[in-house]
């Protein structure tokens, strides 16, 4: 028995691209608004006894798209769904991972138990915001990298006189990991978060002067980080104009335009979110429908993706 594809409305051209590699048809849905503003789903054919795999990435509109995962979930578990695993390609609130001031919560511990109550067997993640993030879902995770596929479209950008920066502390890891992937030096901006639009920049590590700057992170929401990464190369004597890439492009608000302005050059995103038709900056996007597909195809035939994760 092959497995069923079922997805919400958060990227439904991504889920149809798995759905063709794996030669199945997505499980025909229907989701709509009720005039009170609720969101009803239903299946359309019986799911009783199937493997399903629940593609929705939870980006903006981050709420209602948690919940039509959810509520997909529940309508196939009382159909009689023998398994169901979601494929979270982008997991919003993963941020929200601690405290950082005070009186606040913790997001993305709240989505895991939100999404252990929607009683899935397992998740697949791709390039979860901190690594760390798995340990807070009772359900096994599989946190797999678009990192490789993203550094081979990188590869061509990468010269001799190129470094990979990490915009911030926290993506250093991830910048040495493409370091070693495209045998460049490494450098990484000191960055403070001011609010969640307005980052500043407290120097730059590492030998950028006269270098051409690939930054890499995890994701692009408004820009801030970018932005202020590529100004603070550029004051730090990095040759002009900059590469980008990340595994999720949000592109919140007036994203494209400050890194146009800040000098980007080019962006290379993944399709794990739904892509921008227009941009004012050329975005090169590397579909991960393979990488889902493969991971599909090992879960439904009960086999290990250990060689397909974030760690190997
Ligand atoms: C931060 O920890 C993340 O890795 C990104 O650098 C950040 O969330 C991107 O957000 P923005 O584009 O709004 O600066």
């Amino acid at each position: 028995m092959r497995p069923v594809i079922l997805t919400g409305s958060a990227n439904v051209p991504l889920a149809e691209a798995v759905a063709r590699r794996l030669a199945v048809t997505l499980m025909p849905r229907t989701l709509e608004r009720f005039p009170d503003g609720e969101a009803h789903v239903e299946v359309q054919r019986s799911v009783g006894g199937d493997d399903v795999y629940l593609i929705q990435p939870t980006g903006p509109p981050a709420d209602g798209n948690l919940l039509e995962l959810l509520l997909l979930a529940d309508a196939c578990r009382r159909d009689g769904a023998r398994r169901l695993t979601a494929v979270v390609p982008y997991l919003g609130y993963a941020r929200q991972d601690r405290r950082t001031r005070g009186r606040e919560a913790i997001g993305a511990r709240l989505i895991a138990d939100m999404l252990h109550v929607g009683r899935f067997e397992r998740m697949v993640a791709v390039d979860l915001h901190s690594p760390s993030l798995e340990g807070f879902f009772e359900m096994p995770v599989e946190p797999l990298t678009a990192v490789p596929l993203l550094a081979e479209a990188l590869r061509p950008f990468a010269g001799e006189q190129s470094v990979i920066v990490a915009p911030d502390l926290g993506a250093a890891k991830l910048a040495d990991r493409y370091g070693r992937l495209l045998g460049c030096p490494v450098a990484v901006v000191h960055k403070t978060r001011l609010t969640g639009t307005e980052v500043s920049v407290q120097g730059v590590t590492g030998d950028v002067r006269g270098r051409r700057t690939l930054v890499v992170d995890d994701m692009i929401s408004t820009g801030a980080t970018i932005e202020a990464a590529v100004r603070a190369l550029g004051a730090a004597g990095a040759a002009p104009g900059s590469t980008v890439a990340a595994t999720h492009g949000l592109f919140c608000g007036s994203a494209l335009e400050r890194l146009a302005a800040a000098g980007v050059e080019q962006l290379i995103v993944t399709d794990s979110l739904p892509v921008r038709p227009r941009s004012s900056l050329p975005i090169q996007v590397v579909p991960i429908d393979g990488l889902l597909a493969s991971v599909i195809d090992r879960l439904h035939a009960d086999r290990s993706a250990m060689d397909l994760l974030a760690s190997s």
